[in-house]
């Protein structure tokens, strides 16, 4: 089976310091794959990479990330910007950053569709209340209408979840998506990103530190550790039977 992203060797680097190093995997169709390790192991770095965000100060130095086919090293900067957002959606950990105050949520996914497909008005709202049902609000008619402020901080995650889903990607880039959330709340969370990849056949790259949330629901994990790979594998491997000393260090720190 090919995989849908194929991450080959990525190095990035500050200066001549690299901070993602030599690092591969693969994430196939309808797959979690978690990306732990400690502050600064270079997560994030790793999800800009394949979103092609870095900051200019890091510099990708070698590698290659195909996804669904293509090398996204490769892409003008236009082809991806059509890629992010409508094949890649990404998550980050506080949702009032990913909204405009000034726009209700429904003005606000209406506008991604608008922008990535050629839905008319009307379909673009059958659409963006399809989707706001599809990541479980409670009453999709009401976040429709809201402004982003007006929403709980859970109701907001699912919100930003939906500006991720509306163009139907195949891929989301989530980094810490959980970690502005009450425990309860980072568990449904969680249990949305499930549901979301057995109903929709999307995949995720689910980056965090806590170990002890992500091994519940990712089907693969790597660990890090300053920027390099040190481990990789099927989730009940990797945390049943660790190979590695520091990712035996990780594991006892989450019991
Ligand atoms: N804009 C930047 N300029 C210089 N160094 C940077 C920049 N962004 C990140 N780094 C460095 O790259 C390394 C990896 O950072 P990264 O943010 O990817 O780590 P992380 O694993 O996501 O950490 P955290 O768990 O704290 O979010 C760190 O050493 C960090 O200091
Ligand atoms: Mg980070």
């Amino acid at each position: 089976m090919d995989s849908l992203l194929s991450v080959k060797n990525l190095t990035v680097a500050v200066g001549l310091k690299a901070v993602v190093n030599d690092v591969s995997f693969d994430v196939f169709g309808a797959q979690i794959m978690a990306v732990a390790g400690g502050s600064g192991s270079g997560k994030t770095t790793i999800g800009l990479s394949i979103l092609r965000l870095l900051p200019p100060a890091l510099r990708i130095g070698q590698g290659s990330i195909i996804f669904e086919g293509k090398n996204l090293l490769d892409l003008s900067a236009e082809d991806m910007r059509l890629c992010r957002g409508a094949r890649i959606g990404m998550v980050f950990q506080e949702p009032l950053s990913a909204f405009d105050p000034l726009f209700t949520i429904g003005q606000q996914l209406e506008e991604v569709l608008a922008a990535h497909t050629q839905l008319t008005k009307q379909d673009r709202q059958r659409k963006v209340l399809e989707i706001l049902s599809d990541v479980e609000l409670p009453d999709p008619l009401r976040a429709y209408a809201s402004y982003p402020h007006q929403l709980s901080g859970g109701m907001r995650q699912r919100a930003m979840m939906a500006q991720a889903m509306v163009c139907d990607p195949s891929l989301i880039i989530a980094d810490e998506p959980t970690s502005s959330l009450d425990v309860t709340l980072q568990v449904k969370m969680m249990e949305l990103f499930v549901h979301l990849k057995k109903k929709k056949n999307i995949s995720f790259v689910l980056i965090a530190h806590d170990l002890g949330m992500i091994s519940q629901v990712a089907d693969e994990i790597i660990i890090l550790r300053e920027g390099k790979m040190v481990e990789g594998g099927k989730v009940d491997q990797v945390m049943g039977c660790p190979q590695n000393e520091y990712t035996k260090q990780l594991i006892e720190a989450f019991q």
